[in-house]
């Protein structure tokens, strides 16, 4: 199988492509921003499951003309596993490239450009999957359709459970679009993982991640099961459009649920996107 996985240098990403990358078959490009991390995860996952066919290629996913280019060099690749996994969190207000909210940019749009420029060019089969990382975190949030990008009074934490919250509703929305082409798009909550997340930032709330991490959290093996588990499963090969947890349907919040809310969220997309220069459909 050909498998596209944004964030697969670090994390719930790098042990996702150790568990898939061990079935020889398996074909896999990983994306990061870090080239040199991604080299070395590449000789890394290389060295451990013996499957010479795990690549690599760079792209900042904050940027909406990385993610082009990452698009059109990904044409000639047709794809049965899409897996949208890279993710931040930034205690501090910081602008993408294009001026755009760093969390919204990177959390939200880049799964909503790269899977909808892939669709657009027609490289994932049909059969495909495509599976995006969520999580948990967007309980007790509601989006502010108004202020996507936290322009006032921002909070690092609440604007990545509010892309999170986007993570969801774009899996309910593009489920209802692409149906008709036979491709399925769950969505999950991986757990609380041991991982890198949040170590980009400094300060006192980086060290209380790292803490917790340390007393509360889940293995990376274990917190990627349910991703393999989306990607690869035979029984839920029909199913889409659901929010999974510990490889069961699980259901989301009630403001993760809103049809309204999915809509909008679509229609806003589009259109900053489009705003930057940028026509997905
Ligand atoms: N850990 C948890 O407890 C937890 C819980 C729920 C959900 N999640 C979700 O799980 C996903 C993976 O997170 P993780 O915990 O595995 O974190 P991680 O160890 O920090 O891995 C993040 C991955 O994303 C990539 N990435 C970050 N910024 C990028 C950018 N601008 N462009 C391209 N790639 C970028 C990183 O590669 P580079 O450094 O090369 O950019 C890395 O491969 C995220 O979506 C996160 O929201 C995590």
């Amino acid at each position: 199988m050909n498998i596209v996985l944004t964030g697969g240098t670090s994390g719930l990403g790098y042990r996702t492509a150790q568990v898939l990358g061990s079935e020889i078959k398996n074909k896999i490009i990983l994306i990061g921003s870090n080239k040199h991390k991604g080299e070395n995860s590449v000789k890394a996952l290389i060295k451990e499951t013996s499957n010479k066919n795990i690549s690599f290629k760079k792209c900042d996913l904050s940027s909406i003309s990385e993610i082009k280019s990452l698009a059109d060099k990904l044409k000639k690749f047709k794809i049965d596993i899409l897996i949208n996994n890279a993710g931040a969190l930034f205690f501090s207000r910081k602008e993408s490239v294009d001026k755009i909210e760093k969390t919204f940019a990177l959390n939200h749009l880049s799964y909503f450009i790269l899977t909808n420029l892939l669709l657009k060019y027609k490289v994932i089969k049909k059969g495909g999957r495509i599976v995006n990382v969520a999580s948990g975190a967007h309980r007790g949030v509601k989006l502010d359709l108004n202020n996507l990008e936290m322009i006032r009074n921002y909070n690092g934490w609440i604007s990545y459970k509010k892309s999170k919250l986007c993570n969801i509703l774009f899996t309910k929305k593009l489920s209802e679009l692409i149906k008709k082409n036979n491709i399925t798009v769950n969505c999950l909550h991986p757990g609380f993982v041991k991982t890198q997340f949040g170590k980009n930032n400094s300060g006192l709330a980086s060290l209380a991640i790292k803490f917790l991490m340390n007393f509360f959290a889940i293995s990376v093996e274990e917190g990627a099961e349910t991703i393999v588990f989306l990607a690869t499963d035979k029984s839920i090969k029909n199913i889409t459009g659901k929010y999974f947890y510990q490889s069961k349907i699980d259901q989301p919040s009630i403001f993760a649920q809103s049809q309204r809310d999915a809509d909008l969220l679509w229609e806003k997309s589009i259109s900053i996107v489009k705003n930057k220069g940028l026509t997905l459909v």
